[in-house]
């Protein structure tokens, strides 16, 4: 019986200095030391040894039971320090550490000139509308009068969801959504910025998707010396007050008379890559809204005129900035990036 305590003292022990958490302690502790416990269990079964033996056994019995709670105590006293050394270290902060800085973006160039474009015309009394980058054929071309068919269509070809439904090849079809909304109130003075589609092959100066802002103003009176005199203002406050306009005949379906506008290039003629040469670099397309336009918008062209233009952001950021290649705005190079961004969002 000796040695089945002492084999008993000896497994018990071990079994709780391994035990790995205070679940398997309580599961010991029910095992050894419990009403049904072993330990318990041969205490009790001292009662039917010889009386001679019973106090030495007593004792030693005793004694394991006391060792084995000892120990139990100790382990668990042991395992709740380590559970509040492990959220002590899992909730620590070393304050010495070196911060992890935070990135800063900037505001993407292209954002920073359309908002300058968008400043200047909300000084001179325009408010801002977009329109839809899913257009409906009808908007982007019938309403501006290029019928199905037409060959205006073939330079604005663009990507079709269905047969009614493209991405707008340009801002003007929020020309007409605008001056709908609007009739029959005047005037009408509103831009419209926003992203066009095309398909395009690309290169150093085609994107298949690029910026325009949309200007469009309509009033009684409205005259062509309007559109002129609000151009050359433009021109000079964007790229400087040398600047000189010029006007060439051109052609869009929904303006009439139309114009391409160009702006003197910095080199003054003498020639450079950004003119090649020639002294005037292309701009924006523009006019005097088409009386089938202003009929489309609600308002009757015998009554009010109007001049629209339709501004490329690239071209203009391009010309400010002198970047030579259209690709590097959707390139995502941060190089390019933070050279020309504007700090803040
Ligand atoms: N929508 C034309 C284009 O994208 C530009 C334009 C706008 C021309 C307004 C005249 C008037 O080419």
């Amino acid at each position: 019986m000796r040695t089945d305590i002492d084999r008993l003292r000896e497994e018990a022990l071990a079994a709780v200095a391994c035990a790995g958490d205070i679940e398997a302690l309580d599961q010991f502790q029910v095992l050894y030391l419990g009403r049904k416990g072993r330990v318990t269990t041969i205490l009790r079964g001292l009662a039917g040894v010889p009386a001679a033996e019973r106090p030495a056994l007593g004792a030693i019995a005793n004694q394991a039971r006391a060792e084995i709670e000892a120990a139990l105590a100790r382990r668990r006293q042991e395992l709740a320090a380590e559970v509040e050394r492990r959220r002590q270290a899992a909730e620590a902060i070393d304050v010495t550490l070196p911060g992890v800085p935070w990135r800063v973006g900037r505001r993407h160039v292209l954002n920073v000139v359309r908002k300058e474009i968008e400043e200047f015309f909300l000084h001179l009394g325009f408010s801002i509308a977009e329109g839809p980058e899913v257009e409906l054929d009808h908007y982007n071309f019938e309403l501006l009068n290029i019928p199905r068919g037409h060959p205006a269509r073939e330079s604005q070809d663009t990507f079709y969801l269905t047969d009614e439904l493209l991405l707008r090849t340009h801002t003007s079809p929020t020309q007409v959504r605008v001056m709908q909304a609007m009739a029959p109130k005047l005037p009408v003075r509103v831009i419209s910025p926003g992203r066009v589609y095309r398909r395009d092959s690309v290169d150093a100066s085609h994107l298949p998707f690029f910026h325009q802002v949309e200007v469009l103003a309509v009033d009684r009176g409205v005259t062509f010396a309007d559109l002129k005199g609000t151009l050359e203002h433009f021109a000079r406050s964007f790229f400087g007050q040398g600047t000189r306009v010029r006007l060439r005949p051109s052609y869009f379906p929904f303006t009439e008379p139309s114009g391409e506008v160009d702006v003197s290039c910095m080199c003054e003629g003498r020639g450079c890559s950004a003119c090649g040469g020639k002294g005037w670099i292309e701009l924006l397309g523009a006019g005097m809204v088409h009386p089938r336009v202003l009929e489309a918008g609600g308002y009757d062209p015998e009554e009010v005129a109007g001049y629209a233009l339709g501004l490329g952001v690239e071209r203009a950021a391009m010309l400010v900035h002198g970047i030579d290649d259209i690709r590097l705005f959707g390139q995502n190079d941060i190089r390019f990036l933070e050279q020309l961004g504007e700090e803040g969002c």
